[in-house]
């Protein structure tokens, strides 16, 4: 089968290297890839913003399944796309990608569907900020309705922030995407990601990860895209995702389809796990990036065949076999990240950290540049590594990033420290 993976980031890398390890896979194709995937995959130019840039490079590969990797097609209608062309595409349509592209629409599901998540109000104007705000006591949560590449969620610590972050998007800071603005209760406890694929009727449980969204150790500094994520059997029991399943990810599924917009594909639910029980803090419509790195190191069963059972309807719980050796994955950042990252920095030291055993490096922003492996984004590696205890795969994956070098590189050092405390 050719097989064509939309995306250029870490996640995608780990796609592509899992995809290819399914023996049906015959050819493997990104767009746009970057220069690690460009190792193990044909990289075709792509503009992913951009419809027409997408369904040109796939009339041009003619894949059998194509599988999308970022929100941006996914909310810009690929799958719907791909599917008036006949071409098989793994992810939701656009109507189910409302639950992530659209914070409104997926509150407003969750209220209708009684599924757990934090109290909210929604304004569409400055007029109706402080009347807005009267109903919540700091922090208080704002959030851009729309997609914002990780900048659409704020925590203000006073009404007075919260009202001037209002504003600000409600004023266009963040483009069409603060055109509405969410106020929420902030609430506290720690953040699981639980992933499920669905088939528009049934889900099968992913193993569950954690995130480090901070750019600093001990969760300090500014949020980032994820600075390392790690998956054990330790981090949600049995009962848990049985309870996580029969409240949330089930009902999601069954009320999609019920709104008429049956939802197929990765559902991400980002969670919180307070004192009361877990809510739902956001729903992304793919994979997690960081999580997919240490999720994908831990599944033993073929992925086409998992994406192929969404697909065609037939997810079952027998779609995912997993080790149960825990995985982690050290997010290696360009400097200046999250701001304006340092690109064309040499990246040195990758084969000797290659050669660990249980790791494997999968590449973000990366580049050529007269012949030398260079920085090409913020984030830029995922060093993950699988082990039989979380200690040891932590041990491992932070041996490899010490024999990586790039000018300006940063890595928090303390990937997995919740678990590792317990
Ligand atoms: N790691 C969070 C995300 O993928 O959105």
């Amino acid at each position: 089968m050719k097989v064509l993976v939309l995306g250029g980031g870490g996640r995608e890398h780990a796609l592509v290297w899992k995809l290819k390890q399914s023996p049906r896979v015959t050819q493997i194709f990104c767009a746009p890839g970057n220069a690690g995937i460009a190792q193990e995959a044909t990289c075709v130019p792509c503009d992913l913003k951009r419809l027409d840039s997408i369904v040109e490079a796939a009339i041009k590969i003619s894949p059998d399944m194509v599988v999308v990797g970022p929100e941006v097609p996914l909310m810009l209608g690929v799958v719907d796309e791909m599917h008036r062309r006949g071409i098989a595409c793994f992810g939701p349509t656009q109507a189910a990608a409302q639950l992530e592209s659209s914070k409104s629409f997926a509150k407003a599901f969750m209220t209708r569907q009684r599924i757990p998540t934090p109290l909210y109000v929604q304004i569409h104007s400055v007029a109706e900020i402080r009347p807005a705000l009267a109903n919540f006591s700091a922090p208080i949560v704002v959030k851009a309705d729309g997609l914002a590449a990780g900048k659409g969620v704020v925590i203000a610590q006073s009404k007075d922030e919260a009202a001037k972050t209002a504003k600000e998007m409600l004023e266009g800071s963040l483009g069409e995407a603060g055109r509405h603005v969410l106020f929420e209760e902030c609430i506290t406890g720690e953040e699981i990601s639980f992933l499920v694929l669905s088939d528009g009727e049934r889900v099968a449980p992913l193993v569950a990860a954690q995130d480090h969204k901070r750019i600093g150790d001990g969760d300090t500094g500014p949020n980032t895209g994820g600075m390392g994520a790690y998956s054990t059997a330790t981090l949600i029991d049995e009962h848990m995702r049985e309870w996580l399943l029969r409240h949330i990810a089930r009902p999601v599924i069954a009320g999609m389809a019920e709104e008429g917009a049956p939802y197929k594909g990765i559902l991400y639910c980002g969670l919180m796990m307070t004192a009361k029980g877990p809510q739902v803090l956001e729903f992304n419509c793919r994979f997690g990036d960081p999580e997919t790195q240490p999720i994908l190191m831990r599944l033993e069963s073929d992925l086409l065949e998992a994406f192929e059972a969404s697909i065609e309807g037939r997810v079952s719980d027998g779609v995912f076999k997993w080790s149960s050796d825990p995985s982690v994955c050290v997010v290696m950042a360009a400097g200046g990240y999250p701001g304006t990252p340092e690109t064309g920095k040499a990246i040195h030291g990758l084969e000797r950290a290659a050669e660990l055993t249980g790791v494997k490096v999968f590449h973000a922003g990366t580049g050529e540049s007269g012949g030398e492996l260079v920085t090409a984004g913020g984030r830029v590696l995922g060093v993950t590594a699988r082990a039989a205890t979380l200690e040891a795969a932590v041990a491992r994956a932070y041996e490899a990033v010490h024999l990586i070098k790039f000018d300006g590189m940063q890595f928090r050092t303390d990937i997995a420290h919740r678990r590792l405390k317990k």
